[in-house]
């Protein structure tokens, strides 16, 4: 390193972000779909997302990098480090959200990212090995299934036909949002990742409870998901006898019940929801003969997962004998319970006790993008505490200082993977 620069660049360990900069700029993206609540309405690939995205790009611009979109949307910016041979060190989440999401599910770690690159810049620090951030297409999967979808075809967990096809309710493709928000990139999809690191809020009460700022994320639950139709007969409510009926929705009701038993006969990590439920033709005085809901399942065992959708089965087939309908079950997605590399885990360990930041081993029990780019690169995550565990909720809130000092174990981290010129 050369005089000046050894001059200008203060050592590594005291290099800190600015926790202002980094909260200015997510209050600035969530204006971008604010709903009343606080929260944040931008799911994946409607004209609210692509207006995130064009903000995101056009910091990622100010700040020097060089973008690049690939096949399925996902946006890249890269800083460029002494050595070009070195895969990069990445920093990345995703921008979309919940329909009653909020402000930093996703954002926090794009942001973050962010943050860190604009640190650097201001301090004149090159790194040895290139930085990337990377904003990832449709983690929440809510709009279109499956979830995590642009770091899975990142990944080749999903062929890039098979993503592009998928459609909403409304019939819309992925390849046809994706052309008509201007996201349709021409990149390839997959590229070499010396290191990926996600920070991102925990969604969840045990860091805030503990009162530990930050989470050094070991791994993730395992998760399958189901779509679950049950067809039975439309009939008239006034005329048709009780025992006669082929009533969809009863059958329907009777399996979320299930859905609740089997997640808690797992155990206390064993987690079961439907959140989504369709009656036709939801009518009060009309019998329903079609019923469609959603099941998550998560577990931090294989054979946790197997033994729910086991159970779910035999449930389904003894209400379809039982009511007399008809109960399909189809896989939606599934992935394995994932273990993070323990490098990297190390990496983000060894700077929350470098900063003398309170911290704890924690498993994410929500699916993260940094669970797919896991199966192509060595990675990991940081939690920070969120306020009363809440997400994917409107209120969704964290504080300030436990935001920067992610982003501060994000920068030491990226640090001690990319190496200081
Ligand atoms: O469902 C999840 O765990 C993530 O929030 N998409
Ligand atoms: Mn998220
Ligand atoms: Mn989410």
């Amino acid at each position: 390193m050369n005089d000046t620069l050894n001059a200008a660049v203060p050592p590594i360990a005291r290099l800190a972000i600015d926790g202002d900069r980094l909260w200015q700029s997510l209050t600035h993206l969530a204006r971008i779909g604010a709903t009343p609540l606080g929260g944040v309405k931008r799911l994946a690939l409607t004209d609210l997302d692509r207006q995130g995205r064009d903000q995101v790009v056009a910091w990622f611009e100010a700040a020097g990098l060089e973008v690049r979109i690939d096949q399925i949307g996902n946006i890249f910016g890269r800083r460029a480090g002494a050595d070009a041979s070195r895969a990069p060190v990445v920093a990345g989440s995703h921008i979309d959200t919940q329909p009653s999401g909020g402000r930093f599910d996703g954002s926090y770690g794009v942001l973050a990212g962010l943050e860190v690159v604009r640190t650097l810049n201001d301090r004149g620090v090159r790194t040895v090995a290139p930085i990337e951030i990377a904003v990832w297409t449709n983690e929440e999967g809510t709009r279109f299934t499956p979830v995590m979808m642009g770091s899975g075809a990142f990944a080749g967990v999903f062929t890039l036909e098979h993503v592009l096809a998928r459609a909403d309710l409304d019939g819309e493709s992925v390849g046809e949002a994706l052309r008509r928000i201007g996201y349709a990139g021409t990149a390839p999809l997959g590229a070499p990742i010396g290191a990926y690191f996600e920070a991102h809020i925990e969604q969840g009460p045990i860091l805030e409870a503990t009162g530990t700022t930050i989470g050094v994320v070991t791994g993730a639950l395992g998760q399958r998901w189901f779509d679950v139709a049950v067809s039975g007969t439309n009939a008239h409510a006034g005329p048709t006898p009780m025992e006669a009926r082929r009533d969809a929705l009863l059958a329907a009701a009777l399996l979320v019940g299930e859905v609740n038993r089997i997640a808690r006969e797992q155990g206390p990590d064993g987690r079961g929801t439907v959140g989504y439920l369709q009656v036709s033709p939801n009518s009060r005085n009309v019998i329903p003969g079609e019923a469609r809901f959603s099941v998550d399942f998560r577990h931090p065992s294989a054979a946790g997962l197997a033994a729910m959708e086991g159970a779910l089965r035999a449930a389904c087939a003894a209400v379809a004998r039982e009511y007399r309908v008809e109960v399909a079950v189809d896989e939606v997605v599934q992935f394995p319970p994932c273990r993070f590399d323990a490098d990297c885990v190390g990496a983000v360990r060894a700077a929350a006790q470098a900063l003398g930041l309170s911290h704890r081993d924690i498993v994410s029990g929500a699916g993260h993008d940094a669970v797919y780019v896991a199966r192509v690169a060595p990675a990991a995550m940081i939690f920070v505490p969120c306020k009363d565990g809440v997400s994917h909720n409107e209120l969704e809130d964290a504080r300030p200082e436990h935001l920067a000092a992610g982003c501060d174990v994000l920068l030491q981290a990226m640090l001690a993977r990319a190496g200081v010129a």
